[in-house]
């Protein structure tokens, strides 16, 4: 089922979730929510979505990185992020609660992230690059953070459309 998209204004946008519980397990909340989010996600071509992002207060995401960084389809339950480098990085990040526009934000260039899956287990990975940028992001909508908090010089902040004609890396810019 696809699932209504929350834009930045709502306020469960900015609440900080909480933890999925065993009970969530249990009942079949957390395989049919999940469910709904992957087809939610898949619907809009986003590469991550949080369920507080489709009104869902708890700490629940799921990513869905394209390579070469790339991140098979992978919910994660309770993520908790570690850094593993000092080494920044900008990401051009979009989100899908804040459509049409696009900002560079620094961001650290590693991360280790466990998290449970779907049947509870403990779980991690680490990953670099864009698939970094993917996980923190949408780890940061656990805690009611979005993007354009973290961007370091607002005037990176644009519309994707005039992005692609005047920055993107595919053409020269003017
Ligand atoms: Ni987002």
């Amino acid at each position: 089922m696809i699932l209504k998209i929350a834009k930045m204004g709502h306020p469960v946008l900015r609440r900080k979730a909480e933890l999925v519980t065993e009970e969530d397990f249990k009942s079949g909340w957390v395989a049919s929510t999940v469910n709904d989010m992957f087809d939610t996600m898949e619907d809009y071509n986003g590469v991550g979505l949080a369920a507080p992002q489709v009104h869902i207060s708890k700490r629940l995401a799921v990513v869905e990185v394209p390579e070469p960084d790339g991140i098979p389809p992978t919910p994660m339950i309770n993520p908790v992020v570690t850094p593993v480098t000092e080494r920044e990085m900008q990401t051009w990040e979009g989100c899908l609660s804040i459509p049409g526009l696009i900002g560079l934000v620094p961001r650290p260039a590693a991360v280790r992230v466990d998290y449970l899956d779907i049947e509870g287990k403990p779980a991690h990975m680490v990953v670099e690059g864009f698939a970094a940028a993917a996980v923190q992001h949408e780890c940061d909508h656990l805690d009611g953070v979005l993007y354009i908090d973290r961007i370091k010089d607002p005037k990176t902040l644009m519309f994707t459309d005039e992005y692609e004609r005047h920055h993107s890396n595919l053409e020269d810019d003017d």
